[in-house]
């Protein structure tokens, strides 16, 4: 079978590298590419942000034919072999979480959400510059949005350094776009969850304290909205990105149509579960929005995406998970 591939050529398989593809939304996705046949090469320095143990068994729960692991730092490792016959690299690898990001801990982000970032792009000019580039940028970067739905066109004005790190990111795609004649695309995750979830978020710590009957702690009055966002259907999108054949905007919001409040959430959760959960209040956090909610027009235009679970299904098929632990 023969499928258009990144760059428009006709042919069986691609070759993607993956980097951050031990971590959440990157090992999903390389399980789905490898399960459609084609060739993965993940870049990955295992960082200890949340226990690197969970990231092997990430990698051990997708591996497969077609899969090469690099376990290497982006910002020190030699690119130029890595990067060699490749079709396109998906950037997901960089420095999560929006609540840590202040003080001592920003140069952890500049380092991989900044730095990394550049010598990716570099490389791909110097060494293989038909290379598509897919960014996995943030709705962090929007801040406290002035309109919702909010489009792309917004200013953004990140209200965490996490977020200044990830726009800076999503500059530095443009510009190796328009100065080098790179293939880019960022796309804007809103708030995503699902199996693998990342320990430190809110539906992977809400649905193990669920389980293990441990309070849960909500951060302010659990009013803040985010548009959620279910894992596959990311990698539906990314995967969207990699076949397109024709030029992709430079930006793009992925969010899941789902903007609903913490408190909300946890009636679900209380649902799905089955569990009585013990909440706890705690003092809001710096960095936290008040609210994400995206226009996924774009996406829908150039991809033909959609988001397709529901965050009640969503939820259900991530407490499955958390219960399989
Ligand atoms: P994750 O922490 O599970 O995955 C990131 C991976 O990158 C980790 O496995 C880490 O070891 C690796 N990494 C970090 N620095 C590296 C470096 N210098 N060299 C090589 N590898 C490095 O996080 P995730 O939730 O899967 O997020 C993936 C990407 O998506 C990140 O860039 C994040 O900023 C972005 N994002 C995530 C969300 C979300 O809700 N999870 C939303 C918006 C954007
Ligand atoms: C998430 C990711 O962690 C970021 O990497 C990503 O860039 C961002 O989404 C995004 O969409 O740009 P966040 O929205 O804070 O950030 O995701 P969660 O950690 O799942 O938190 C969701 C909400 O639950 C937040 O309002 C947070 O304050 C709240 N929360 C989280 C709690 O009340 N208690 C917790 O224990 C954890």
């Amino acid at each position: 079978m023969t499928r258009p591939s990144a760059c428009g050529r006709e042919e069986a398989t691609i070759r993607v590298i993956v980097t951050g593809g031990a971590g959440f939304i990157g090992s999903t996705l390389v399980a789905a590419l490898l399960g459609r046949g084609d060739e993965v090469v993940v870049v990955d320095a295992l960082t200890p942000y949340y226990d690197p143990a969970l990231k092997r068994a990430a990698l051990d729960a997708v591996a497969g034919p077609g899969l090469t692991v690099v376990e290497a730092d982006l910002n020190t490792v030699d690119l130029a072999p890595v990067l060699d016959g490749a079709d396109a690299v998906v950037h997901l690898a960089g420095q999560p979480g929006v609540r840590k990001s202040w003080g001592d801990d920003f140069v952890a982000y500049t380092r991989a959400n900044v730095d990394a970032t550049q010598r990716v792009l570099e490389s791909i000019v110097r060494t293989s510059p038909g290379t598509r580039f897919l960014y996995a940028s943030s709705s962090s970067v929007y801040g406290q949005a002035e309109t919702y739905p909010t489009h792309e066109e917004m200013l953004p004005r990140p209200l965490s350094p996490y977020g200044v790190t990830k726009l800076a990111g999503e500059h530095l795609t443009g510009l190796y776009a328009e100065s080098f004649g790179v293939q880019t695309a960022a796309f804007r995750f809103f708030t995503v969850y699902g199996p693998r979830q990342r320990p430190d978020m809110a539906f992977t710590r809400f649905l193990g304290a669920a389980r293990d009957g441990s309070p849960i702690t909500v951060y302010g009055t659990g009013e803040q909205i985010r548009d959620f966002t279910f894992v596959g259907d990311i990698v539906d999108a990314l995967i969207a990105g990699l076949d397109a054949t024709s030029a992709l905007p430079r930006v793009m919001n992925l969010s899941g149509g789902s903007s609903v409040s913490v408190n909300e959430v946890l009636d679900t959760i209380a649902a799905v579960t089955g569990e009585r959960l013990d909440v706890q209040r705690l003092d809001p956090v710096r960095g936290d929005v008040f609210r994400t909610g995206g226009d996924s027009t774009r996406a829908r235009e150039a991809l033909g995406w959609e988001p397709k679970v529901t965050l009640e299904e969503g939820l259900r098929r991530q407490w499955e998970w958390i219960r399989s632990l």
